[in-house]
Parts: C-alpha cells; sequence; structure tokens
C-alpha cells in the first residue's frame, strides 16, 4: 500500500500565502482631513501583521476592540469604579486600516444619564509612508453602564463635571 507523506505547513510557508501586506489590497484613496479638536486624544496605536484578516487588511474585531478601550478612557473619570460596555449603538468602518498605520483614537462623551455614559468616538489613520497625514478610518459609538460589585447598575454621583 502507497502512503502518501504531506509535509506539514511550517511558520514561514503559512505566511508566505497568507495575504500580510498591508500594500497589495484595497486601494487607498480616501483624502486627508483635519483632526478633530472638540474631541480628546485617548489611545495611540499601530496594528500588527497578526491583526490582519484574510484580505490582509486589519480585522474589524481587532479595531472593534480598540474603540471599546479607547471608548471606556473618559466614562472612567466619571464612574469611578467598575464599568461594563451595554451597548455598540453605531460603528462605521469608513476606510480600510493597513499594517503599520498609526491609529489615533479621540473621544468625546455625549450623554450622561444616571447609570450610563455615552461616547462618540473617531479613529484617524497615518498611512504607512505618510505620517502627518490623517484619515478618518473609523467612528462608533459606545454606552458604558457603572456597575457594582454584583455587576448591577450603579448611580453616577453627580458633580460639575457630570452635571
Ligand atoms: C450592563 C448591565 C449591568 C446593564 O443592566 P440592565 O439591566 O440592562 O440595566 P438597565 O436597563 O437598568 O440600564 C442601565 C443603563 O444602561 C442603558 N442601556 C441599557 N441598554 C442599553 C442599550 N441597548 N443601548 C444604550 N443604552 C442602554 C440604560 O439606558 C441605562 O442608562 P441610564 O441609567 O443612564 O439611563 C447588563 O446589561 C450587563 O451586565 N450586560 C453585560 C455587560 C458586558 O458583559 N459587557 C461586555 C464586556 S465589558
Amino acid at each position: 500500500m502507497f502512503t502518501q507523506i504531506v509535509p506539514m505547513p511550517t511558520e514561514s510557508s503559512h505566511h508566505s500565502s497568507t495575504p500580510t501586506s498591508t500594500h497589495t489590497t484595497t486601494p487607498l484613496t480616501a483624502p486627508a482631513v483635519a483632526l478633530p479638536i472638540d474631541k480628546e486624544l485617548v489611545l495611540k496605536v499601530i496594528p500588527m501583521p497578526a491583526d490582519c484578516n484574510a484580505n490582509g487588511d486589519i480585522f474589524g474585531g481587532w479595531v472593534m476592540a480598540q474603540v471599546d478601550l479607547a471608548g471606556s478612557v473618559v466614562p472612567a473619570r466619571y464612574v469611578s469604579g467598575r464599568m461594563a460596555t451595554v451597548a455598540v449603538n453605531q460603528f462605521i468602518f469608513k476606510q480600510a486600516v493597513r499594517v503599520g498605520d498609526i491609529l489615533s483614537f479621540f473621544a468625546e462623551i455625549t450623554r450622561i444619564g444616571n447609570t450610563s455614559v455615552t461616547v462618540q468616538v473617531e479613529v484617524y489613520a497615518e498611512r504607512y509612508h505618510s505620517q502627518k497625514n490623517y484619515v478618518k478610518v473609523t467612528e462608533a459609538s459606545l454606552t458604558y453602564v457603572a456597575i457594582d460589585d454584583m455587576g448591577r447598575p450603579r448611580k453616577i454621583e453627580k458633580t460639575q463635571d457630570t452635571m
């Protein structure tokens, strides 16, 4: 009986067949824009090849995770303790993100309720070969809820800042 031996893919052969290159995928056509002056810069991060999807662009779920973290920065100041993301009200991927882009996350509170804080997040990319030119790649609205030790909604204390 003949048994065909098929070599296991190695790390390098796997990589050579996986499109992780940043510069052969969706064309970059968006014009550069000005950064927002009414929002706070809360996070900067550079995506790596491990964050790619099958197209070779950055996986949307990775972007969502970064937006969730970035969105929580300003609410944390009002919540003073545990909080949980209760809703992603809106999420728009306006442009693809690439490996090596420098991503800047800007956030602004749009609503402070009894137990929740809603935030608008905008993400701008400086492309790998075009630093200092900003392209808006994502915008989103998320709501975070202050929670107690039992995970139940907790009232946000009213201060000068939250009224
Ligand atoms: C967050 C959680 C405690 C809220 O409990 P709940 O019983 O839904 O709470 P409530 O209905 O009393 O709503 C609490 C606040 O959330 C807001 N909220 C609830 N559902 C919402 C929705 N779909 N969209 C926007 N806001 C919402 C309410 O308006 C309220 O805000 P306010 O008090 O400022 O007006 C609960 O839903 C939960 O544990 N969810 C899982 C959280 C999680 O695992 N997140 C992912 C990891 S962080």
